[in-house]
């Protein structure tokens, strides 16, 4: 049967590989965000290809009440989503105290507190029909602090920990919910973090593949990559003060 995916974020990256992989399976799409014209494109593309149903909503999730209005334009529209995958959102590299206050805002604004909004306001309905689930994009950055990214892993934390008790509370239900952490991927992200490249990087396909493949099997976090699995584990038995140094060490090398 047909379900209906919103993802977030859907005009680049990380989330655009995911509109890409559930229209591939013949799933309609609601894709959300800023970039109107971008969004159309990919729309018009994929109903053509995949013979599906995109609806676009240009929304910027930064604002208060964005979520609200989301949520209402899809019962609006009659729309019944079986997966929200909450991808969309963005880091700012630099000295806490050098940061724009108002672009930090926006960041905590987007990255949590939307997220957590649009959880509240779809999940109910998927309990109701005993079906569907929810993805929250959170990173490797959950796993520590980490100096010159503080507020963003920050952000990530708070979406790990978030997603991991509500997987909890929704155990024995069909209704997932998971928390996708990729290490450093080839999008805009850096670009729009105001910090060149980083290192190695994964492609946001074999992101989305771990993604969609823990999905189905109800895990409640996926870390992408051999590597990030590795490190991930690894600082949960290291001194937090070592951990949060290496991390600042780390982010230094990875973008020279
Ligand atoms: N790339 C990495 O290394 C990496 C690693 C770990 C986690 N992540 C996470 O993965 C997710 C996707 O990032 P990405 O790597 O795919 O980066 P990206 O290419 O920069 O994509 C970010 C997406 O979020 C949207 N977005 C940004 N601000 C928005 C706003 N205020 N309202 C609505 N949409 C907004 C962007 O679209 P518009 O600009 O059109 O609004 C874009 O579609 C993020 O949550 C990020 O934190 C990324």
């Amino acid at each position: 049967m047909k379900e209906t995916i919103l993802i977030t974020g859907a005009s680049g990256g990380i989330g655009e590989v995911f509109a890409r992989e559930y229209a591939k399976l013949g799933q309609n799409l609601v894709l959300v965000a800023r970039s109107e014209i971008r969004l159309n494109q990919i729309a018009s593309e994929l109903t053509e290809k995949f013979g599906i149903h995109v609806k676009v909503i240009p929304l910027d999730l930064s604002e208060l009440n964005s979520a609200e209005r989301l949520f209402n334009e899809c019962t609006e529209a009659g729309i019944q989503v079986n997966v929200l995958i909450n991808n969309a959102g963005f880091g700012l590299f630099g000295k806490f105290v050098d940061l724009d206050p108002k672009r930090l805002e926006e960041m905590m604004l987007l990255n949590m507190v939307s997220l957590s909004k649009l959880c509240r306001l779809f999940l109910p309905s998927m309990i109701g029909k005993q079906s569907g689930g929810v993805i929250n994009v959170a990173s490797t950055a959950a796993f520590q602090g980490i100096p010159f990214f503080a507020t963003y892993a920050a952000t990530k934390a708070y979406v790990l920990h978030l997603t991991e008790a509500l997987h909890f509370e929704l155990k024995g239900t069909p209704v997932e919910v998971m928390a996708l952490c990729p290490g450093p991927t080839q999008t805009d992200f850096f670009k729009s973090a105001g910090r060149g490249s980083f290192g190695y990087l994964q492609t946001p396909e074999a992101v989305v593949e771990a993604a969609l493949q823990g999905f189905r099997l109800g895990k409640a976090n996926v870390v992408s990559g051999m590597t990030n699995k590795v490190t991930s584990t690894l600082v949960r038995f290291a001194p937090r003060a070592w951990v949060t140094g290496a991390a600042a060490k780390l982010l230094e090398r990875g973008s020279k």
